[in-house]
Formats: structure tokens, C-alpha cells, sequence
């Protein structure tokens, strides 16, 4: 039977491992690399720290929740909530659940888990990132009531061919600057 409850500081081994996977998964995407090291995961990694769950236990505006199956762990959430009065709103920092404990409601039981916290924290709504081709955890989302909101467009740099190809440069090579 799946459930979930908050983490405790003895599932940080656990935590931990749960999230190296999701971290090894995010990285095997395109530009999983890259978001990984700007805007996604962040969390995650911070499990990996010795002492870092416990410091997301102790901060009120977050929430770190385990997803078990028969009381063990195969997922885990986290979520943040951030901003203040009409600006806060609920940040999914981390979702993620073993690759062998999929399809059978851990992740929609963490995410309904994340979404209490957020809606008693007085959020107005709730961000997660999705890389662009993991579409399996896009339809997740969307089955959950997400729709896109931003989209951060992205153009790798390094050599000529590349800025030749950017209207800003062709406009200056043609020497139609202001
Ligand atoms: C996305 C993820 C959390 C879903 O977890 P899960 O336990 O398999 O999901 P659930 O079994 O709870 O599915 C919940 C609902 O979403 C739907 N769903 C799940 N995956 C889906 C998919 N690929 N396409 C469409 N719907 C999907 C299910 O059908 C279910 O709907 P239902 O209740 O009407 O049957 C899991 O696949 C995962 O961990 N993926 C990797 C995500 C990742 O990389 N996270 C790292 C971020 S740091």
C-alpha cells in the first residue's frame, strides 16, 4: 500500500541514494547537465551533504516527505514555499520516484502530500521545472492540473558559426546599427 509521511533524519541514507538516482536521471536528459547546475535539483543536492536533510527538516517553509510502499521508502518530495503575502507560492524543488515503484500512485500520493503543504502555507499556485524532453514527467504534471507558464529558450555559444546565425550580429555586420 503506498503512503507517504515526513522525512525523519533517519531516512537521510535513503533520501540521500533516492536522490543521486534522480540527479544520475536529470543529468541523462537533454540539458540536464546544464539545468542542473542552474535551476533544477538544487535541493537534491543538498540531500547529498552530510547534515542536509536535517537542514531542510528544521526550515518551516519547507517540506521533505517520504513515498513508501508497505512502509518503505521508494520516493521522495520536496517542496519550498517562497515569497510572501499575494506573491507566495509553492515551489516542487524535487520529485522523484525508483524507477521499479512507478505507476502505482507514489507520485501522485507525494505530489497531493506537497500540494496541502503549499495550500496551508497560503500559496497562490505551485512551480515545478521540466526539462523539455522528459515527457513521461511533463504528463505527470499535466495529469496533475499543471500547464507551462515559462519557457527559457536556450542557445548554446562557442564560434563563429553560431553568432553569424544570431539576427543581432547579422544586423551589425551589415553595418545597419544604430
Ligand atoms: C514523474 C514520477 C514522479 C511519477 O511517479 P509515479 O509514482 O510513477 O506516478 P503515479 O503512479 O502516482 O501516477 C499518477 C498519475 O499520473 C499519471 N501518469 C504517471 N506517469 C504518466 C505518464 N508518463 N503519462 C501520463 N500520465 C502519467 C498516472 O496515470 C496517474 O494517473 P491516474 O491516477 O489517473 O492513474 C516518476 O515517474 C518519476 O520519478 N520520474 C522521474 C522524475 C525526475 O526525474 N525527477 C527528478 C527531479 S529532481
Amino acid at each position: 500500500m503506498e503512503a507517504t509521511r515526513p522525512a525523519t533524519r533517519g531516512d537521510a541514507l535513503q533520501c540521500a541514494e533516492l536522490c543521486r538516482n534522480a540527479l544520475d536521471e536529470v543529468a541523462a536528459l537533454r540539458h540536464g547537465t546544464l539545468s542542473l547546475r542552474h535551476e533544477v535539483g538544487l535541493a537534491a543536492k543538498a540531500l547529498l551533504k552530510p547534515g542536509g536533510l536535517e537542514r531542510l527538516i528544521a526550515d518551516r517553509r519547507r517540506l521533505v516527505l517520504m513515498g513508501t510502499i508497505d512502509g518503505v521508502p521508494v520516493g521522495v518530495g520536496l517542496g519550498r514555499i517562497d515569497g510572501e503575502g499575494q506573491r507566495t507560492i509553492g515551489v516542487v524543488d524535487g520529485l522523484y520516484v525508483a524507477q521499479g515503484a512507478r505507476g502505482v500512485g507514489v507520485g501522485a500520493a507525494l505530489l497531493g502530500g506537497l500540494v496541502d503543504f503549499f495550500e496551508h502555507g497560503g500559496c497562490q499556485g505551485v512551480d515545478v521545472a521540466v526539462l523539455p524532453g522528459d515527457r513521461s514527467t511533463k504528463q505527470f504534471f499535466e495529469a496533475g492540473g499543471f500547464s507551462a507558464r515559462l519557457i527559457v529558450m536556450y542557445r548554446p555559444l562557442g564560434g563563429r558559426a553560431s553568432s553569424a546565425n544570431c539576427p543581432a550580429s547579422r544586423g551589425t555586420a551589415q553595418g545597419s546599427a544604430p
